[in-house]
């Protein structure tokens, strides 16, 4: 049943750094080749943050500064502004305190949501209730990370999966039947050693051993977190089909993370919807953390319609995951 809605996406931004780190360049660091990276995992390069003078904060920047240019919103009509991370600039310091100074965003109160994969997920439906209670009228979400600053080049099993980048989204109220309908979000703990950077925070601070024993890397087990991914999301998915009474094939768009392409593929046969209804970017950024949703409704912005119904879903560390169900609005236009 549709809950009391109102708040809608009326503004999308992204960015993506220059710099391609192709698999035949991976083939040249780790024993691995383009053909199993390609066949296992849909990826075939990833972009990475190269100049050590910059960090999440600036790629969250750019993506809002695309933002706001695509929108011709100033930035000091910004309210709130939420970062999705789990590679923020800083221990101590949202990056989000860095990103309202850098971003001009004089009148904005902001803070970081860290949900690793989930986290835009979990982040804009935090922005939308912000929005549909009625005190905030211009709230922007950011998925952003910089995992090649947590990802260790030498071991094969993870470094060919990730890459880095940010998205946003612009909310704001709407008096139209758009916008956020429904949430169905899921955490485990349980999960939590199957996919996390081991030291650096208060449990395991840095020492010159953790450093020594690479403890500062994403670990995974990446046949546990498979599995786990591709039945966390088509089970919210199916939940939130049932809780809103719709049919799989009402859905005009499916946005999964960007994992896995294989992951992406099982979670969309899962649910029976058509391939050519189900989104895919992986090819070209790999896994960017809390930044793939952002990025891909940047990247296909032109071909949602008013109105379509779209599923949102995410599965990361933690366990952390879930989907959210939202019907397309009209974006602001220069
Ligand atoms: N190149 C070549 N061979 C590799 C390799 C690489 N980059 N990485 C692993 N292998 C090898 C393994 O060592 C293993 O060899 P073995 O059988 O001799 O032990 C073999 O390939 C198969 O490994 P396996 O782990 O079963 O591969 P997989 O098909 O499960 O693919 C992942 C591995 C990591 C791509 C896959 O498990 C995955 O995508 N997991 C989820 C990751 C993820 O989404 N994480 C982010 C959070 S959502």
């Amino acid at each position: 049943m549709r809950l009391k809605s109102s708040a809608v996406i009326t503004g999308v931004g992204g960015y993506v750094p220059d710099n391609i780190l192709s698999n035949s360049d991976l083939e040249k660091m780790v024993e691995t080749n383009s053909e199993w990276i390609v066949s296992r995992t849909g990826i075939r390069e990833r972009r990475i943050l190269t100049d050590k003078s910059l960090a999440t904060s600036d790629m969250a920047t750019w993506a809002i500064k695309d933002l706001l240019n695509n929108t011709k919103v100033s930035p000091d009509e910004i309210d709130c502004v939420i970062i999705a991370t789990s590679t923020p600039d800083h221990l101590l310091l949202s990056t989000a305190s860095i990103v309202c100074d850098k971003a001009d965003l004089t009148h904005a109160w902001a803070t970081d949501v860290n949900a690793a994969c989930s986290g835009f997920l979990y982040a804009f439906t935090m922005g939308a209730s912000l929005v549909e209670g009625g005190r905030y009228k211009k709230v922007i979400v950011v998925g952003a990370d910089q995992n090649s600053a947590i990802i260790n080049y030498k071991d094969r099993n993870t470094c060919i999966l990730f890459g880095d980048g940010a998205g946003a989204v612009l909310i704001e109220p709407t008096t139209d039947d758009v916008g956020l309908i429904d949430s169905v979000f899921k955490t485990d703990g349980k999960g939590r050693e199957h996919l996390y950077v081991p030291a650096g925070g208060s449990k395991c601070p840095a020492t010159p051993e953790s450093v020594a024993d690479r403890k500062h890397f994403i670990q995974q087990d990446g046949r546990i977190v498979f599995k786990a991914a591709i039945n966390g999301m088509t089970d919210t998915c199916t939940a939130i089909l049932k809780r809103n009474d719709l049919d799989i094939l009402d859905i005009d768009w499916l946005i999964p993370h960007q994992a896995n392409y294989r992951i992406i593929h099982a979670v969309g046969d899962h649910l029976g919807l058509p391939a050519e209804r189900v989104k895919v970017n992986i090819d070209r950024y790999g896994n960017t953390t809390a930044a793939t949703i952002p990025l891909c409704l940047w990247d296909f912005k032109d071909d949602f319609k008013y109105n379509d119904n779209i599923i949102l879903t995410a599965f990361g560390a933690g366990f952390s995951w879930g989907a959210t169900y939202l019907k397309w609005g009209k974006l602001r236009t220069a």
